[in-house]
């Protein structure tokens, strides 16, 4: 089968995650393939898997634009930090390692900015100009800014320094798996980290995204904010959407579409 459909892959910790995406409905076009994160999860280890993904879908054409998320801050395909993933990433042209093992244009982002791509494009966000961000809490905490509808892209504010830590040690989800808090202990947290958020940002809008956003009901109606905040809609696909639009963007700015 041959189609254009842009493919969207999620590099995160545990799993790596790829779908072709139907950017008219928002969805995926087949079904996600995920592959377990290499234990030394190098850039090279990381390369070899995304290859294994974008080679089972066999409706890649080689003008089909490719999306790659990286938990970490991408400068002009070029990895700058690791807080989360190998320390091996920093310094890395991902970019350029994936084109030349893919033999494919290929758009790198980070993971949280992506989400937030997704979620502004078909979930909670869509139709929200002003100033709206996107958080994801995981393994760390990530955040894309939005202001009328455009990315400020990197924004890195899950490492705020909040009462002399890094915001993400205390209230991410994995601080509250860690340390095994109920949702109104982490929940104390969260009004911290969202309190220091909108006071400094002054949002129109914050969605709160990642896998525990599922489970929204149980810490969102705890928070005191004057922002209203929003569970994610696209939840785990939002990185792999969001990917994909980037990467179909990028070829529309870039005329790399060959036909
Ligand atoms: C990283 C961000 C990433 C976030 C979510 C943070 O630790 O610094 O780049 O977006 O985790 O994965």
């Amino acid at each position: 089968m041959s189609t254009s459909h842009p493919l969207g892959i999620d590099v995160g910790g545990s799993g790596i995650k790829g779908a072709p995406v139907d950017l008219e409905a928002g969805e995926f076009a087949q079904k996600r393939l995920r592959i377990d994160t290499p234990a030394v999860s190098t850039p090279e280890a990381v390369c070899e898997v995304i290859k294994e993904v974008v080679d089972h879908f066999d409706e890649v054409r080689s003008d089909s634009p490719i999306g790659v998320t990286i938990p970490g801050v991408v400068q002009h395909g070029v990895v700058k930090t690791a807080a989360n993933i190998d320390k091996s990433w920093i310094g890395c042209h991902i970019e350029d390692l994936l084109e030349e093992r893919l033999q494919h244009d290929v758009v790198v982002v980070n993971d949280a900015d992506a989400a937030g791509v997704g979620e502004l494009t078909f979930g909670a966000a869509k139709g929200h100009d002003g100033l709206v961000v996107v958080t994801t809490l995981g393994t760390g905490i990530g955040t894309a800014i939005f202001n009328e509808g455009v990315l400020v892209p990197n924004s890195e504010l899950g490492h705020l320094e909040i009462d002399g830590v890094d915001a993400e040690t205390r209230a991410a989800s994995s601080a509250k798996t860690r340390e095994d808090l109920s949702y109104p202990e982490w929940a104390k947290r969260l009004q911290r980290y969202y309190r220091v958020l909108e006071d400094l940002l002054w949002p129109d809008l914050i969605v709160v995204g990642g896998g525990v956003s599922k489970d929204s009901d149980e810490f969102l109606p705890l928070l005191d904010l004057r922002t209203p905040i929003v569970p994610a809609v696209l939840r785990n696909k939002a990185g792999i959407i969001g990917a994909a639009v980037l990467a179909s963007s990028a070829q529309r700015r870039h005329g790399r579409h060959t036909g």
